[in-house]
């Protein structure tokens, strides 16, 4: 079965934690194509979309391909489509039940960012009305507007693509080109609501985006439904609440009381209002350096945690600043770590975001060292399989093979990290067996 995924905007993160969750599921998978902003998948078996799309804060559109044409070089996408849609084919394969009117889209990802094609969304939508009209069926097609060469989920659900048609997507290489559905798109209003709807918001502190907290928790192992993750720098609870939804019983800490009180609010207004079951968390005040001290005797299966990024700036801090902070916390994070290992059992994750500061458009100061895990016996893992990032030039881990997420307005981004306790492997997951370079993969794409 062959998928293409959509990626959020930090590619290199949706594309690591999309990986990392089929290994979780035991689906093996080859990558055929890959570019900013897609990928093209086979799987060994089907993928229950509409389970996963919302466990998936990176994914924006999961899109079943039905069919792959060869193409020539630089010819349009359409004409290796032109023999390929007929009533039949559309019909069945392409629209579902629905019997008013039908609205349907047309989206081109193209592998190679370099081509744009500027009318063949257009072109396609006509081809497939034409054919469409001809049976006197009533059609209405959404389209995107050039430089956008395909739709966005917002487009799709208002225009209620996915229950009154279909967005048909092609997905164009230099010698291949897939066509196929989408089946999901992500729900951002959903997404929103759980950022900014929450009672109790500390913009001082900072809170993470919901999106890159359900990423970092698909990136802490094989985690089964109401294992514990802890994050002991909990603040407003943002990795607590995805943890919860994703299936997860969660532990949250802080240093301030009055962080605690805030996740508390949080947590009660969410628990309500996504109908979680009473019991699934417990909060309390502790430095994390002795957390254990207090920590209730539950069996930890990761910890989640974006930790203390130190003080928010408003613009760059001076090097000697930077060099401070960086010290700090190193000093902090080896009691910590050394925290960790008194309840952490061997072979299990640590996932936490480190302060990366922007020092130009693409550059950034990291944490010179993560010696306060390496000397406490943790080691580093690969976030996304390196043969990936060897063969994909668009993807970009650090030297230490960490993934930055970054906002164009903050000074400070996000390195996210994942560190094992010890040397051994939980289980090879899913990701490290399936990744084989396809027989049938172009070579350029
Ligand atoms: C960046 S915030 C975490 C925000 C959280 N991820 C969220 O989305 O709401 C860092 C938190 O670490 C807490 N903190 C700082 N030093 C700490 C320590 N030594 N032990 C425990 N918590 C600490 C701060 O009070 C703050 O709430």
């Amino acid at each position: 079965m062959r998928y293409a995924f959509i990626l959020g905007r930090v590619y290199t993160l949706s594309l690591a934690e999309l990986l990392q969750k089929l290994g979780n599921l035991g689906i093996n998978y080859k990558v055929l194509a890959c570019a900013p902003e897609v990928v093209v998948l086979e799987t060994d078996q089907p993928i229950q979309a509409d389970k996963l799309q919302p466990q998936l804060g990176g994914i924006i559109k999961i899109i079943r391909l039905l069919d792959t044409f060869q193409k020539k070089g630089k010819e349009y996408p359409s004409n290796a489509l032109i023999n390929y849609f007929n009533f039949k084919r559309i019909k069945s394969d392409y629209f579902g039940e629905y019997s008013g009117k039908r609205q349907f889209g047309v989206s081109i990802y193209s592998l190679d960012p370099a081509i744009r094609f500027r009318e063949e969304s257009s072109r396609i939508a006509f081809l497939i009305k034409k054919i469409l009209q001809e049976q006197s069926v009533s059609v209405r097609a959404v389209l995107p507007q050039f430089p956008s060469m395909a739709l966005s989920s917002v487009q799709v659900n208002e225009n209620q693509l996915l229950t009154k048609g279909a967005e048909i997507v092609v997905v164009s290489g230099t010698q291949r080109v897939f066509v196929g559905k989408t089946l999901t798109v992500q729900n951002y209003e959903d997404y929103g609501r759980r950022d900014y709807q929450r009672p109790a918001r500390d913009e001082k502190v900072g809170m993470i985006p919901p999106k890159v907290a359900q990423s970092m928790i698909n990136m802490a192992g094989n985690l089964k439904p109401l294992d514990y993750i802890l994050d002991p720098f909990c603040g407003s609870g943002t990795i607590l609440q995805e943890a919860l939804l994703l299936g997860l019983r969660a532990i949250g800490s802080d240093l301030e009381e009055k962080m605690i009180h805030n996740s508390e609010k949080n947590l009660e207004w969410f628990r309500n209002r996504y109908h979680v079951a009473p019991g699934r968390y417990k909060l309390f005040v502790s430095d994390a350096a002795e957390i254990s001290l207090q920590l209730p005797r539950f069996p930890i299966s990761a910890i989640v945690t974006e930790g203390t990024l130190g003080p928010i700036y408003g613009k760059v801090p001076k090097k000697s600043e930077m060099k401070a902070n960086f010290k700090m916390l190193n000093k902090l994070y080896t009691q910590v770590f050394a925290e960790f290992k008194k309840f952490l059992p061997e072979g299990h994750r640590v996932v936490m975001c480190l302060p990366a500061y922007k020092a130009s458009f693409t550059d950034y100061e990291y944490m010179d060292t993560v010696d306060f895990a390496l000397s406490n016996g943790y080691t580093v893992l690969d976030s996304i399989p390196p043969e990936l990032v060897k063969k994909y030039k668009f993807l970009k881990v650090t030297e230490r093979k960490s993934i930055v997420y970054d906002r164009k307005d903050q000074v400070v981004a996000r390195e996210i990290i994942i560190f094992q306790y010890g040397e051994e492997r939980l289980e090879l997951s899913g990701n490290e067996a399936g990744i084989v370079e396809s027989q049938t993969s172009d070579v350029t794409e």
